[in-house]
C-alpha cells in the first residue's frame, strides 16, 4: 500500500518543532490540563444539588444499618458491587423481574443517605444493588451466608456462620452513636430513631441484621416503580 510510503512531512515538522522545545511544550500542556480541570471543577460549586432525590428512598432502619456495618466489616464490598450500570445486559441480569421497567440501572438518588456509598469496583460475586428483588427470601439469605455451597453448589463465596451465633450480638450504644453521626451529615433520623435502637436490635444477631440489610437493597426504588405504574 502506497500510503505507508508517503513521508508525513507536515507532521514531522510539527512534531520536531514541539519536541525540540521540551520546557515550553511541558508548560503549555500543563496550562491546557489546568484549564480543562477548572472546567470540571468550577460548575459543581454553583449547583445547589447534584443528586436528584428519590422520595421513596428512606434512611436505613437501625437493624439494617447494623447489617450495613457488618457488610463493611466483613469486606463484602470487595467481591460485590452495588451499582447496576446503564447497559441492557446488566439490567437484564441484575433486575431480572423488571421491577423497574426499562430503567433498572442504579440512580444516584438511591444512595442519597449512604455514608460512605458501597458501590464497589470488583465483581467476584453478582451485583447486589437490587438484591431484595432477586432473592427476597430471608431464609435463603441466612442459609446462603451460613454455607454458600448449600444454596449455590460450587460457590467460592466464604461462609459466615459465626454471624448467626448467640454471642454475635449488636452493640446498641455504638449503633446509636452511628445514627447520631449520620444525623450530623444530614440523614433525616430523629431522636426517637436513636431511642428505638436498643429495642429494635435486642435478641438479634449480626447475621439477622445483615439479612435485613440485604433484603432492603433496592426495595425503596421498587416502591417508586410500583407507584409510577
Ligand atoms: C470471595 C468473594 C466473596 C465475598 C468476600 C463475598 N461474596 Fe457473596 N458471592 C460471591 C460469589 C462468587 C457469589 C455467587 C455464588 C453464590 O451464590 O454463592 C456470591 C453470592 C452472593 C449473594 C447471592 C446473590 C444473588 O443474587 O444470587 C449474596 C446475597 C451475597 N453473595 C452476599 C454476600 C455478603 C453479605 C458478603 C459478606 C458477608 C459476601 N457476599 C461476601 C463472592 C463473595
Amino acid at each position: 500500500m502506497k500510503i505507508f510510503d508517503v513521508p508525513l512531512t507536515w507532521f514531522e515538522k510539527f512534531a520536531s518543532k514541539w519536541e525540540s522545545d521540551g520546557v515550553k511544550f511541558s508548560v503549555y500542556t500543563f496550562v491546557a490540563i489546568l484549564i480543562g480541570g477548572l472546567f470540571e471543577l468550577i460548575p459543581p460549586f454553583f449547583l445547589s444539588r447534584t443528586v436528584v432525590p428519590i422520595e421513596t428512598v428512606k434512611p436505613f432502619t437501625p437493624l439494617e444499618l447494623a447489617g450495613r456495618d457488618i457488610y463493611q466489616k466483613e469486606g463484602c464490598n470487595n467481591c460485590h458491587t452495588q451499582m447496576i450500570r446503564p447497559f441492557k445486559w446488566e439490567v437484564d441480569r441484575f433486575d431480572p423481574q423488571k421491577a423497574y421497567g426499562p430503567d433498572g440501572y442504579s440512580k444516584a438518588g438511591e444512595h442519597q443517605y449512604e455514608h460512605p456509598f458501597l458501590w464497589g469496583s470488583k465483581r467476584t460475586g453478582p451485583d447486589l444493588a437490587h438484591e431484595s428483588q432477586i432473592q427476597p427470601s430471608a431464609d435463603w439469605q441466612k442459609r446462603h451466608l451460613i454455607n454458600p455451597r448449600e444454596t449455590s453448589p460450587g460457590s467460592i463465596m466464604p461462609a459466615y456462620p459465626w454471624l448467626f451465633e448467640e454471642d454475635a450480638v449488636i452493640d446498641a450504644k455504638k449503633l446509636q452513636n452511628h445514627i447520631e453521626g449520620l444525623m450530623v451529615l444530614g440523614v433525616p433520623y430523629t431522636k426517637s430513631d436513636v431511642d428505638s435502637v436498643p429495642l429494635s436490635v435486642s435478641g438479634k444477631t449480626e447475621g439477622d441484621a445483615l439479612v435485613a440489610y440485604l433484603l432492603r437493597l433496592g426495595k425503596d426504588s421498587a416502591e417508586l416503580a410500583k407507584a409510577i405504574k
